[in-house]
């Protein structure tokens, strides 16, 4: 029996076909375009993720036996807005999870609904990538498109609507709407309200392990797929990239480095933080967890070493970082370069290199990079150490978490060990495990996970360089807060977001 797991990413989609014992028989990836069509607006062609998918899946089977398939998953980018019309069309661009464009939105949510109010409907407040504020954004500036839509979805449910024709989510991924009551996982009556939709516009909820149908048959054809292969609900690619991590149960972490940084801590009982600085979500193995976001994390280093320096080795480029310089450099970078979501909850947040001299070296920029979102992730971590979460160890994905030399900065600005599991494929090997308990190959998806996942190697955080970066933490908290004002009066300008 083998399982599909899709990780519907930002820059691409991940497909990964897993064997009934959890090994990985074949994984394949498809690129699609981003648009950034005004400064801080970010949005995808939900189109475009379908063609990749329609095309992944017949090259991820090509030499294998497809008839062994028996189940689809999917991970996916949270919070897109995908917006449907009564004849199943995209009405316009999904708006992405760091798109910022609905500050305003969520300065009304928060200010004059409140944050109290919001907490207490949906155990969150409104962040500028949220489903709810893009919503409220529709209305406003889009009333004619906002007025045809039919279906509301997040990204991988719009997967799983082509491929069976249902309209479901799942309670990981629907936590980050703000339109779900996620402490007892049904859709929040007052938010609703506030945003001006009906619950038959919403999406049906299920847990992520749970069948919601079968490809259809004309779909199942065209993909080279046996018929009654069933779909799982599926999770928001956190929750999936945690099960794909061995992370479930309570009281475990995993940080992910992708195109966002996260730090995702599972809970078995559901809780709050008391500024609601964390997010509080459903998680895909029936519990909860807290989650700090940073929007921009593996995303800076690409940016920084493709974009500006215009190389594509990575490893050749960080070589050049000499193993002494590490905890003294003088140069401090904010990672800010979609606005910021943790701690922070500021779209007009911008990016930053602080403290660059005449000797000031390119491995010392690059350093500085990665330097700065280890920063940033300590941040999120800084705040659940304020509310008395404990965190002794964590587990680390994404395509960051491949480079040695950045494990070892961040391991050393948390002071944590950070464990590499053996498979780091993340949200797709997740998608895929969720897949084989809803096709009854596992009981439940905490002892599938735990069986699945083992570790392949620690990073143990280096005594000395944790007391360096101590200071260096310190010092680099102090710049957003300096730099705070200018973005405001920055803000005012042409490339303003509002
Ligand atoms: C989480 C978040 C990001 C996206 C990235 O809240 O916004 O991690 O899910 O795909």
């Amino acid at each position: 029996m083998y399982t599909i797991g899709i990780d519907l990413g930002t820059s691409a989609v991940k497909l990964l076909l897993m064997g009934e014992d959890g090994g990985i028989l074949n994984i394949v990836s498809r690129e699609y375009p981003l648009e950034f069509p005004r400064p801080g607006w970010s949005q995808q062609n939900p189109g475009d993720w379908w063609e990749a998918v329609r095309r992944g899946i017949p090259e991820l089977l090509a030499g294998r036996d497809a008839g062994q398939v028996r189940g689809i998953g999917a991970g996916g980018q949270m919070h897109g807005l995908v917006a449907l019309d009564s004849g199943g069309q995209v009405i316009r661009p999904a708006i992405l999870w760091n798109d910022g464009r609905t500050w305003k939105q969520v300065e009304y949510l928060n200010e004059t609904v409140g944050r109290d109010n919001l907490s207490r409907y949906t155990a969150n407040i409104a962040f500028a990538g949220f489903t709810a504020p893009k919503l409220l954004w529709m209305r406003e500036n889009e009333p004619e498109l906002f007025a045809r839509i039919d279906k509301i979805m997040l990204p991988k449910d719009y997967i799983n609507y082509r491929l069976t024709g249902v309209h479901c989510t799942d309670y990981s991924d629907a936590s980050g709407m703000l339109l779900l009551d996620v402490e007892h996982r049904r859709w929040s009556r007052e938010m609703l309200d506030i945003c001006g939709i009906r619950e038959e516009q919403l999406p049906r909820l299920y847990e992520s392990w749970e069948t919601v149908g079968t490809v259809k048959p004309d779909i199942a054809s065209a993909l080279g797929l046996p018929e009654n292969v069933a779909v799982c609900a599926g999770a928001g690619d956190n929750a999936a990239a945690a099960v794909g991590c061995g992370v479930v149960g309570d009281g475990c972490c995993n940080i992910s480095l992708g195109t966002s940084g996260t730090v995702f801590i599972t809970s078995g009982a559901f809780g709050v933080d008391r500024h609601n600085a964390l997010h509080s979500f459903d998680h895909a193995d029936g519990g909860y967890h807290l989650m700090g976001c940073i929007l921009s994390a593996a995303s800076c280093n690409r940016w920084w070493q493709e974009g500006i320096l215009g190389v594509s080795d990575f490893q050749g480029e960080e070589a050049a970082i000499r193993p002494e310089k590490l905890g003294k450099n003088g140069v401090y970078y904010l990672p800010y370069l979609m606005g910021e979501r943790s701690p922070h909850n500021d779209p007009a947040a911008q990016g930053a290199f602080v403290g660059l001299r005449m000797d000031t070296s390119r491995a010392d920029m690059t350093q500085a990079v990665l330097e700065g979102v280890a920063f940033a992730i300590r941040d999120c971590v800084e705040i659940a150490r304020g509310q008395g979460v404990e965190i002794r160890s964590s587990r680390i994905c994404g395509g960051g978490a491949k480079s040695s030399l950045w494990r070892l900065i961040l391991s050393s600005v948390l002071g944590i060990p950070l464990e590499l599991p053996q498979t780091e494929q993340g949200p797709s090997y997740g998608a895929a495990m969720l897949a084989a308990v809803a096709c009854g190959a596992w009981p439940d998806i905490k002892s599938c996970a735990r069986q699945l996942t083992r570790v392949k190697q620690v990073t143990q955080p280096d005594a000395a360089l944790t007391e360096a970066y101590e200071l260096r933490y310190r010092m680099w908290r102090k710049l957003y807060p300096a730099l705070k004002p200018l973005y405001r009066e920055m803000d005012g300008g042409e490339q303003s977001i509002r």
